[in-house]
């Protein structure tokens, strides 16, 4: 067996332990090694995953050698530095979302993987789901016709307990912003990635509101409405402020047929042709979507778990990303979600803030 790929995972709070798990499950990735600047949290979970090297700082972790990849999981205003110097130091990176919190600091993640020519990817772990791939492959195959209207909804929980256990939850500063920015741009990317094929988001008109909890900086509870190339409108609920939170629901009309997926999973494909959808199964034999092992497996009590409680992650897509990720290291060829991909939703989302603080809609370049 050729080599494995050996992965180093920096921070281990809330999301490295994914980060570990889905390497583990990969048989050409090796986790190598896991830092964090915390006594004790590096230790915990490197033992946990069985890292072979535990570094306690992110320059320690960098200056290895042996390791190929790193893994950005530190708070999302960190993500730049850690990324830029990951790839400086010769490694190839998958980072957590959002990409970062200003444009300038994503342009120079995309710089910066330009210039090194490691790989650069960011999480996005949804668009692997097997219900996000059916129904783009719905749309770009021109099945479900001509996009007319677009929603999501993302009607999440968070106590203010969540909010106090960081310093940077809530800042605009390391968090970038709310329900929107940290919560929703997953979804946000979902559904702007589906309709991409027939036209990118151009306006964004934006109202937010901090409604229901204390100490925090940015929004729980944003409302969008957007514009497609195409013609296509859409709108995007985003909210930490749902008690005791609802599953993400996204909704496709086309001049010829519906699509809508509830807590990533598929519940409706129905075409006006008569064709009609009720599980990823069925819709993936009839659409001959190639999955190839890579659509995620879904587990419903993770799904539902990830609406009120912060430790759940949504789905196990992250593992199905990483297999894309590392394809693309072997063939060296472009991962799905690259700079410019992971980029895409937080020039929505600033978009989105611009225009709420403004009270106008605002246009994307
Ligand atoms: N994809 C998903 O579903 C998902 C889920 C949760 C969080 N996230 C993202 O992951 C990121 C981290 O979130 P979290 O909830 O794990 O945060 P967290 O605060 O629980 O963990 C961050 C960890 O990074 C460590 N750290 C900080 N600076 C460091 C440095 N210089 N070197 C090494 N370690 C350092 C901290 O000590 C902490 O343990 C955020 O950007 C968040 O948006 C993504």
């Amino acid at each position: 067996m050729a080599k494995r790929v050996r992965f180093g995972v920096m921070g281990c709070g809330g999301i490295g332990p994914t980060h570990c798990g889905a390497i583990n499950q990969i048989a050409d990735a090796e986790l190598f090694a896991v830092a964090d600047i915390l006594p004790g949290k590096a230790e915990t979970v490197g033992r946990k995953y069985d890292a072979e090297r535990i570094y306690g700082s992110a320059e320690d972790l960098l200056a290895d050698s042996e390791i190929d990849v790193v893994c950005i999981c530190t708070p999302s205003g960190m993500h730049g530095d850690g990324a830029i110097a990951a790839l400086q130091a010769g490694k190839h990176v998958i980072c957590e979302k959002p990409m970062e919190v200003s444009l300038d600091r994503c342009d120079a993640m995309i710089r910066a993987a330009q210039h090194t020519g490691k790989k650069l990817s960011i999480i996005s772990q949804h668009r692997f789901d097997a219900a996000s791939q059916i129904v783009k492959e719905a749309i770009d195959s021109g099945k479900l016709g001509r996009i007319v209207l677009a929603d999501a909804t993302v009607k999440w929980w968070r106590t203010q307990g969540y909010y106090d256990s960081g310093d940077w939850r809530g800042t605009w500063e390391m968090d970038g912003g709310g329900a929107l920015m940290n919560q929703g741009v997953h979804t946000v990317d979902v559904l702007q990635w589906l309709v991409s094929g027939q036209g990118k988001v151009t306006s964004v008109y934006g109202q937010t509101r901090t409604a229901a909890h204390e100490r925090i900086e940015v929004e729980d509870v944003a409302v969008l409405n957007l514009t497609f190339a195409n013609g296509a409108i859409g709108s995007i609920t985003a909210t930490t402020a749902a008690w005791d939170g609802k599953p993400v629901r996204i909704s496709i009309y086309g001049t010829e047929g519906t699509a809508i997926i509830e807590g990533d999973r598929l519940r409706l494909l129905k075409f006006k042709s008569g064709e009609e959808y009720a599980t990823e199964t069925a819709a993936a034999h009839a659409l001959s979507v190639a999955k190839g092992g890579t659509a995620s497996v879904k587990d419903d009590t993770l799904i539902r778990a990830a609406e009120s409680d912060p430790g759940a992650v949504w789905g196990d897509a992250h593992r199905a990303q990483f297999e894309d990720f590392l394809k693309a290291i072997h063939e060296d060829t472009s991962p799905l979600i690259d700079g410019p991909a992971g980029r895409a939703p937080v020039e929505i989302i600033l978009a989105a803030y611009r225009s709420a603080n403004a009270g106008i809609s605002v246009n994307l370049s």
